[in-house]
């Protein structure tokens, strides 16, 4: 198995021995984002089929329909008239604009007539295909523009719905570990010594590389050598305080991610909404349930080509790297500026109170349509991992049907677990296990199971 991408490899043996261990976020970072090398940032299918992974845009077209409806319900809700706005942040490939898009083109041809789609996307392949994607209904008349950067839309600008799938996932994260002592952080080093049986990185002349990117050249520069975990104390006080918000103490042993791009991201998305939604989709879980001590070793993980890797020092470069998001912690961090929990909910949910229902109708159960949608649907599979944060700024909470049918045995964001015993003195929380919500809306409990990974998905037409 290949140690990544050899031109990656060698920049970031370079920059660990010029400097020193990272912290694995910047390596995550480099990984993904890299403006050379990175997953996201070369060419190459990623997404779908021909990729690493597929979401639920790729399984079925009602899922961007009936997301689509939700935005329409609300539409009204939040602009009677004039322009209504939707942003979508990494959009990928463009198949929720564009299927979105042609249902409204289809069906809510006034609503396009005020609407104009925004996207941002970090990834200059991705972007290209989006523009090729969406030219058809750019040439139909639709308004669809891209930001650069979020920075570039001003504060308080937006009057529609922010729109996310799968972006907050694929923030680089930080990881920690709980020890004795107390938080630690997880770097990346480099150890030179070749280690039997690991994979072997590629440097020097001889090493050649395939049009995607593999590295071909197995003989001549091949040197060993592997990156290596080195705990060290946090980085930033950041991290010790990102629970200390939660209320939750780690159990001594246990492994965790925290994505503190996730809670900037939303609260400058939060400030950029004059009013109107946030819609975020993606796998994770609310806090409790994501940092339960049944989840020892987090959520990272690696994909490629459909198969799953818990190793994210092998195909650097070359695999996608992801993990669960904690919802409890975006919507606190929405809070600070001004975004208010409209509700939490799961897809199979979400997609029930839309009326996915009425799509099976005419459909033989085993047919491709029928099987992709029940896809999307899955209790035991993307059904329950995938969730629906929706937040509103600037307005009266709205009635959303996604919200309609509540997954009363979830309802979620905010059971804070109890400390282990004898903690907590000293943390400034309630020794009686009584730690407050910080959240004003009612606690109540998810299951705690360890719950699927991103799917490997079957059943896509
Ligand atoms: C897992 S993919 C999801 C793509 C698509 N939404 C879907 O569901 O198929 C994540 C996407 O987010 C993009 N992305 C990551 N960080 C971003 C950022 N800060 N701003 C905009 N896009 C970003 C990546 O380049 C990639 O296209």
């Amino acid at each position: 198995m290949e140690l990544g991408h050899p031109g990656l490899v060698q920049k970031l043996v370079a920059r660990i021995e010029r400097g020193g261990p990272i912290s694995f976020a910047a390596f995550m970072e480099a990984a993904l984002y890299d403006p050379d090398f990175g997953y996201y940032m070369t060419a190459g299918p990623r997404i779908g089929r021909e990729g690493d992974y597929y979401t639920s845009l790729d399984v079925h077209p009602i899922f961007a329909a009936l997301v689509g409806r939700q935005v329409a319900q609300a539409a009204d809700e939040i602009v009677s008239s004039g322009e209504f706005m939707i942003v979508e942040m990494g959009a990928g490939k463009g198949l929720l604009a564009e299927q979105l898009l042609n249902t409204y083109r289809r069906d809510r041809p006034e609503i396009l007539a005020r609407l104009r789609y925004l996207l941002g996307e970090r990834s200059p392949a991705m972007l290209e295909t989006q523009r090729q994607r969406l030219r058809e209904l750019m040439g139909a008349g639709v308004r669809i523009d891209w930001a650069s950067r979020l920075d570039a839309v001003p504060a308080d600008s937006i009057t529609g719905v922010f729109l996310s799938n799968e972006l907050v996932d694929a923030f680089p994260v930080h990881r920690v570990v709980k020890r004795p002592s107390g938080l630690r952080e997880i770097y990346v080093g480099w150890n030179p010594e070749p280690s039997p049986g690991a994979p072997v990185a590629l440097r020097g002349t001889h090493c050649s590389v395939d049009a995607m990117g593999h590295s071909t050249g197995h003989g001549e520069g091949k040197v060993g050598g592997r990156f290596v975990e080195i705990e060290g104390p946090p980085f930033s006080p950041a991290l010790e305080a990102y629970f200390a918000r939660l209320g939750i103490s780690l159990e001594v042993g246990q492994q965790a991610e925290v994505n503190l791009q996730a809670l900037d991201w939303m609260r400058q998305v939060g400030v950029r909404v004059r009013r109107g939604l946030v819609v975020t989709i993606d796998y994770g879980h609310a806090a409790a349930d994501l940092f339960a001590p049944t989840r020892r070793t987090g959520t990272l993980l690696g994909y490629y080509r459909h198969t799953v890797s818990d190793s994210p020092y092998v195909r650097v470069g070359q695999q996608d790297l992801t993990a669960h998001v904690d919802f409890t912690s975006l919507a606190l961090a929405g809070q600070d500026v001004g975004l208010e929990v409209t509700g939490f909910t799961n897809q199979l949910h979400f997609l029930t109170g839309l009326g996915i229902e009425s799509a099976f109708t005419g459909l033989a159960p085993e047919s491709p349509q029928s099987a992709a949608m029940r896809e999307l649907l899955r209790p035991d599979g993307m059904g329950t991992t995938y969730k629906i944060l929706i937040q509103h700024k600037g307005m009266p909470a709205p009635q959303l049907d996604g919200l309609r049918t509540r997954p009363y045995f979830l309802d979620p964001l905010m059971r804070l677990p109890s400390p282990p015993r004898g903690e907590g003195q000293g943390e400034g929380h309630n020794a009686q296990n009584t730690h407050p919500n910080p959240l004003p809306w009612p606690v109540a409990s998810e299951e705690q199971r360890a719950a699927p990974e991103r799917e490997n998905i079957s059943a896509v037409p």
